[in-house]
């Protein structure tokens, strides 16, 4: 494995208050970056002083796109030992997302090592009030200066840290969600369930609409029929319908999330039946008029386990638990978060500590 080089900076920027600490607004006093070139392959792993990234104008990032992205937390304990949750899976999150773009695959192992190495020179800024953690963000972009439709020769793997408080406004209080019905987010066979940026831009126009109308986020339907749901487009979506968890199953469309599979491995371990399927609108409805849809929460690293209070469907407001974060998400929200801290026990080994 290569050496990643360091070099430390000068000028120590003042940290943010944790009190109301924004998603994603502060950034710490180091990245890390390496290059990728076609004859050297990836090269020049550096801790380097946070600074601004100079590309040239005709980059392929800035015309077409080419690029990926993962999002990760760091926690500090009463110990002061820095934790990393299950973070081999975003390194191959990230590869599956790399081989979708046509971006070449990055050492799995060097990326934890510089995650881990970044990560132990600012931990300092990891913040330890309840509800904070360091985010972080590595990213890999096409830098090659060519306006042709093809992939780049040459890339960039960068890693930022943000310190962040809670992503939604409402914390881990029950957040309203639009169906979106006219809008689609991903189709099969497109790049739905790589974390790339393109997704996240072609969300923007619903996103805007459903905040106009009071809405922290959209729930998006599948992108053929607009009858089954997929995602929130930062959270994956849960249902405990009549005692049973239904989320919708992986289709190609949908984010394969971290935080996701660790729910329903949590769900299996407590034997509370769940299903992964595909879910139709309809079927919430119905089970809503019913009196049967007990629950809804969303699942992410940003917003870990975010209940939902209220759906709005084509004008249909199905008001969940009324309003109210139902017990088995408040119970998922604190069992997760207990592990990622350190505050309970890890049975599953989910957890890395950064020496
Ligand atoms: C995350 O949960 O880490 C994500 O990547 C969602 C992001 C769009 C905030």
């Amino acid at each position: 494995m290569q050496e990643i080089k360091v070099q430390l900076s000068q000028h120590k920027k003042d940290k943010p208050a944790q009190e109301q600490l924004p998603f994603g607004r502060f950034f710490t006093d180091h990245m890390f970056v390496m290059d990728y070139s076609k004859d050297k392959g990836w090269f020049d792993a550096r801790v380097i002083p946070y600074q601004p990234i100079v590309l040239d104008p005709a980059a392929i990032i800035f015309h077409y796109g080419q690029t990926v992205f993962e999002g990760l937390k760091a926690y500090i304990t009463k110990d002061q030992d820095v934790l990393l949750f299950r973070p081999e899976e975003n390194m191959k999150r990230m590869n599956r997302s790399n081989r979708r773009l046509c971006i070449p695959e990055i050492d799995e192992d060097l990326g934890l090592e510089a995650l881990k190495k970044l990560i132990s020179i600012d931990r300092d800024w990891i913040p330890n009030k309840e509800g904070t953690s360091l985010y972080i963000r590595p990213f890999v972009f096409a830098t090659e200066p060519y306006l042709g439709v093809a992939p780049s020769t040459t890339y960039q793997f960068v890693i930022i840290l943000s310190p962040v408080g809670a992503y939604y406004k409402e914390g881990i209080n029950p957040v309203k969600i639009a169906v979106e019905s006219e809008y689609v987010r991903a189709v099969k066979g497109g790049t739905g369930n790589a974390k790339t940026a393109g997704n996240y831009a072609s969300s923007l126009k619903a996103q805007e609409e459903a905040e106009a109308e009071g809405y922290s986020q959209v729930l998006w339907l599948d992108g053929k029929e607009h009858k089954y749901i997929e995602e929130v487009g930062s959270m994956n979506v849960f249902f405990k319908i009549n005692g049973e968890v239904v989320t919708p199953e992986l289709n190609g469309s949908i984010l394969e999330g971290i935080t996701r599979k660790s729910v329903i491995e949590l769900l299996k371990h407590w034997n509370i039946p769940v299903i992964e399927k595909k879910i139709s609108m309809e079927e919430i409805y119905q089970a809503h008029g019913e009196g049967k849809l007990e629950e809804a929460f969303g699942t992410g690293t940003a917003a870990v386990i975010s209940p939902i209070g209220e759906l709005n469907w084509e004008n249909h407001k199905l008001t969940i638990h009324n309003g109210e974060t139902g017990e088995l998400s408040k119970k998922i929200y604190d069992t997760l978060t207990g592990i990622q801290t350190g505050i309970k026990e890890d049975p599953f080994n989910w957890v890395l500590k950064v020496e």
